[in-house]
């Protein structure tokens, strides 16, 4: 997603500045080609050294150097992060004030710009810092955070710089605005479900979820509306996605229908539990016989119930004879498209951050991906996704 993009990254004067240089790296790794430009309080906090080495690049922060080569930088632009941004910072901006390389920066460029506000609560809450923030915001600004966390003063609140991977989230949600399932809306589901034994217990499996927030993230790339039904998992919540909590499979079958009304695709990347004890404890069960045996009675089938006239898309995790149970899968649930990922051996895709699975279809296709990490493997399931609705509409 960012490989080849130019990110211009605005470093301003934040104790939260030296976060910026985890967030230029990792924007570095990603493949973006990264230009930064710091006000010169920022260099109070970080020296420009350790950007430079961080972006093999210039870092700019004289205003009065090549004034020109600066606008052609804001020319060039992908996207303009600004990361931290204080008041003052967002302040300037409001007000089209171009005091320093990162206000200048932002006046002259037409690329998207994200503002990332870092500041002590009550400078954040103050009704100065708002109206400016309301008046980046009607002028197509997006503004990520802040967040609840521990301030520079030591106390809690309002004001901390969110997350480099929120803020490396937004920065793909921007740049997929216009992408090619803009104006689709995706229903994802991800995560083992849990089926409550008693108030302390249930049945679940091993899934991690991670297939499932890759797709999620994957389609919010693609410029679509992501709804994201998803059982517990330890996974933060990716920017732009809406998160629809759920534990139990009929709490996603409901989820999963009522969403899927108005949507033109449906990832069912969830491992539902199959079975549920037949009933939930109000009390939490004693320990007392010398064994227990657990009643089960089966769960509703999400995909059976989620209706139809939008692309559906299910996965077969199977150990034992691959294709040819994820074919018949494919069949009788009424699919367009299953993915097949064996769970056995080295390559289980349980918790890990690859996957090497078989894209099936309807038309007796077989498409065997190499092993890649699951966010690739949403990207070719996407595709796929994306030609069947081009076909459809
Ligand atoms: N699925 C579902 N509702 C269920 C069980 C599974 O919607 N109650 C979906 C899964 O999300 C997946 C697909 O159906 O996309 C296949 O799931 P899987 O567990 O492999 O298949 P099952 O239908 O449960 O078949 P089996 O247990 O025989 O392997």
């Amino acid at each position: 997603m960012l490989e080849g993009k130019v990110v211009v990254l605005g470093v301003t004067g934040s104790i939260a500045a030296f976060r910026a240089a985890e967030l230029a790296s990792k924007l570095v790794q990603a493949g973006a080609s990264v230009e930064v430009v710091m006000t010169p309080s920022a260099t109070e906090f970080v020296t420009p050294l350790t950007f430079r080495s961080l972006t093999q690049g210039n870092v700019i922060v004289d205003m009065f150097g090549g004034a020109l080569e600066h606008v052609e930088l804001a020319r060039r632009a992908d996207v303009v992060v600004v990361a931290p941004a204080t008041a003052t910072t967002i302040a300037r901006l409001a007000h089209g004030l171009a005091e320093d390389m990162v206000s200048v920066t932002v006046l002259a460029t037409r690329a998207p710009v994200l503002v990332c506000p870092a500041m002590d609560s009550q400078m954040f809450e103050n009704a100065a810092t708002q109206a400016n923030l309301e008046t980046l915001r009607q002028r197509g600004m997006t503004i990520v955070g802040p967040e609840v966390g521990r301030l520079a003063s030591g106390r809690m609140g309002l004001g901390r710089l969110s997350d480099v991977e929120t803020i490396l989230g937004a920065i793909c949600y921007v740049l997929g605005r216009g992408g090619d399932l803009a104006g689709r809306k995706v229903v994802v589901t991800a995560g083992g479900t849990r089926e409550p034994i008693d108030p302390v217990r249930y049945v679940s499996n091993y899934s991690s979820g991670k297939m499932g927030y890759a797709v999620a993230e994957a389609a919010r790339d693609r410029g679509a509306e992501v709804v994201l039904v998803s059982a517990p998992t330890a996974l933060p919540t990716p920017y732009g996605v809406r998160l629809e909590p759920v534990q139990r499979a009929a709490e996603m079958r409901d989820a999963v229908v009522r969403e899927c009304r108005d949507s033109q695709a449906l990832v069912m990347a969830a491992a539902v539990a199959d079975y549920q004890p037949s009933a939930t404890a109000e009390q939490k069960m004693k320990r007392r016989a010398k064994t227990l045996s657990l009643k089960l009675t089966r769960t509703p089938d999400v995909l059976a119930e989620a209706g139809k006239g939008f692309v559906r898309v299910g996965f077969a995790a199977e150990s034992e004879n691959l294709v040819a149970n994820a074919r018949r899968k494919l069949k009788s649930k009424g699919l367009d498209l299953i993915v097949a990922n064996d769970i056995t051996g080295p390559e289980s895709p349980f918790d890990s951050d690859t996957n090497r699975v078989v894209i099936l279809d309807r038309a007796g296709g077989e498409e065997r991906l190499p092993v890649m990490t699951k966010y690739e493997v949403a990207q070719r399931i996407l595709d796929r996704v994306v030609q069947l609705l081009a076909k459809g509409s």
